[in-house]
């Protein structure tokens, strides 16, 4: 999770140049991801895999339809995605999808939910800035955004959760799943 922000200070147009940089870096991080995630589902081969390469495919769909919607934003603040950046995303996003064929199952879902963590502070920060400096349409799409970030990091984690490795990756990480709700019949007992 990045670090909260200050939106009480700054003009208008200083959130407009704050969301444009987290725009920018979202929109070549979503290529990433949805590199890594084709990497990651096409080697997720057979019938026991069925359920994991259909989902990781729905969620690479996501990261594309987020793409789509991000270069939009940009486009509307008078920006656009940074050429270098896009070549740095692409390039990662395709080796760590290759490393998904030689690693087993944790590595890759534990780096994914960790990426998808990363994303959740990201569009929080741009909804921040964004309602901060004004633009309310746009943050309402961005908290739609976090909210389907959520749900990726939260399925990801749930594929990792009990992990034996996951206590020294997680140390060494920086990253745990989230915190499961707690169940209803526990609730109401008492
Ligand atoms: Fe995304
Ligand atoms: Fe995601």
């Amino acid at each position: 999770m990045l670090a909260g922000i200050d939106t009480s200070a700054g003009s208008d147009g200083d959130h407009d140049r704050a969301l444009i940089a987290i725009l920018a870096a979202a929109h070549a991080g979503e290529l990433a991801a949805a590199y890594a995630y084709r990497g990651h589902w096409r080697s997720r081969r057979g019938a026991a895999r069925w359920d994991d390469r259909r989902e990781i495919q729905r969620i690479e769909a996501a990261e594309w339809h987020h793409r789509r919607l991000v270069h939009g934003l940009l486009a509307e603040l008078g920006s656009g995605p940074v050429r270098w950046r896009e070549l740095l995303m692409a390039t990662i996003g395709r080796f760590f999808g290759a490393l998904c064929f030689v690693g087993g199952r944790f590595g890759p879902m534990y780096a994914a939910g960790r990426l998808e963590a990363m994303n959740v502070g990201q569009y929080v920060d741009a909804a921040a800035h964004a309602r901060a400096g004004g633009r309310a349409e746009m943050a309402e799409l961005l908290d739609e955004m976090v909210a389907e970030e959520a749900r990726h990091e939260e399925w990801f984690g749930d594929q990792v959760r009990g992990h034996p490795l996951l206590p020294l990756v997680a140390a060494v990480g920086g990253w745990r799943p989230p915190a499961t709700p707690t169940p209803i019949s526990a609730s109401v007992d008492h």
